[in-house]
C-alpha cells in the first residue's frame, strides 16, 4: 500500500522537493554526482515519485522507464512527460516481474529501499535486468541517523520506524524500515552484486544561502548513503 505522503499528498510532495534542502540540495546532487554520462543510456527509475530524476534523465538524452507503488505519482509522471517516458505502477517488494533480462544500462532507485522490508526480490531482479557492465544505484537513509530513533536500541534488528515528517509543510506520518549496514551489504552480496562505489553525500553549495544551519549540520553529519552496485561476473 502507498503511504499518505506519496499518495494523498503526491502533488504537495512534488512541489516541496523541487527546491528543498534534503532532496534538491543534498540527495539529488549527491546521487547525480555518482552517475556516469547518461546520453543514449537505457535507465530504469525505481520509486520514481513525481519525476524529479525522470526530468533530469530525459534532459540528458536517456531513454527512461519509471515505476512507483503510488498510482498518484505515476499519474504525475505521465502527465508531465507523456510519451517521452514509460511509467507504470509497481510494488518493488515483489521485484521487477515486468522487466526483461539484461535490458538496462542503469537502474536508479533514490530514497525508496527503506520502504521495503525484504530487499532480496528487488536486488536479485536488479542484477537480472542490468545489461552486462551496467550499474544499479540506490540511496537510502544513513544507518547512523536511523539508529538514533531505534525503539529497541538494538542496531542489528530490522525495525519498522513510525515518524512524522514536515516535508510538505505540515506533519504527515511516514513508516520505513531501519536496518544495519550488515543486513544491507549481505542483501547486495546474496543477489550476486558487489559494491563499486559508495558515497555519504555532500550538500550543494547553494544550501549555504538557502539554509546556512542545514549546510553547517549536513557538512559535518551524514544523512544519506549512496551505493553503486555491479553484477559479480
Ligand atoms: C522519498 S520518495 C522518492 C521519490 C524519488 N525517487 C525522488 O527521489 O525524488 C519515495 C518513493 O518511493 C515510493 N515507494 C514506496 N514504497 C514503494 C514500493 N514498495 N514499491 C515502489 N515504490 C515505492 C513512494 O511512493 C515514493 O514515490
Amino acid at each position: 500500500m502507498s503511504a499518505p505522503m506519496y499518495s494523498q499528498y503526491a502533488n504537495e510532495y512534488a512541489k516541496a522537493i523541487t527546491d528543498n534542502v534534503y532532496n534538491a540540495l543534498l540527495e539529488r546532487p549527491s546521487m547525480l554526482a555518482m552517475l556516469p554520462e547518461l546520453e543514449e543510456k537505457t535507465i530504469l527509475d525505481l520509486g520514481c515519485g513525481p519525476g524529479a530524476y525522470v526530468e533530469h534523465f530525459l534532459s540528458q538524452g536517456a531513454r527512461v522507464t519509471a515505476s512507483d507503488i503510488s498510482p498518484e505519482m505515476v499519474q504525475i509522471v505521465q502527465k508531465r512527460f507523456g510519451d517521452e517516458v514509460t511509467a507504470y505502477v509497481a510494488d518493488l517488494s515483489h521485484g521487477l516481474p515486468n522487466e526483461q533480462d539484461a535490458s538496462y544500462d542503469l537502474i536508479v532507485c533514490p530514497l525508496t529501499i527503506h520502504y521495503i522490508e525484504d530487499l532480496t526480490p528487488l536486488f536479485t531482479d536488479a542484477r537480472r535486468v542490468l545489461k552486462p557492465g551496467g550499474s544499479f544505484f540506490f540511496s537510502t537513509h544513513h544507518p547512523i541517523v536511523d539508529f538514533e530513533v531505534s525503539p529497541s536500541g538494538n542496531y542489528f534488528s530490522r525495525e519498522l520506524i513510525v515518524e512524522e515528517w514536515d516535508t510538505i509543510g505540515h506533519p504527515v506520518q511516514v513508516q520505513f524500515y531501519r536496518r544495519s549496514l550488515t543486513e544491507l551489504f549481505t542483501a547486495i552480496a546474496h543477489a550476486g552484486l558487489c559494491v563499486a562505489n559508495l558515497s555519504e553525500g555532500c550538500p550543494a553549495e547553494a544550501m549555504k544561502e538557502v539554509s546556512p544551519e542545514s549546510y553547517e549540520h549536513l557538512s559535518r553529519n551524514p544523512n544519506f548513503l549512496f551505493v553503486e552496485c555491479k553484477a559479480i561476473s
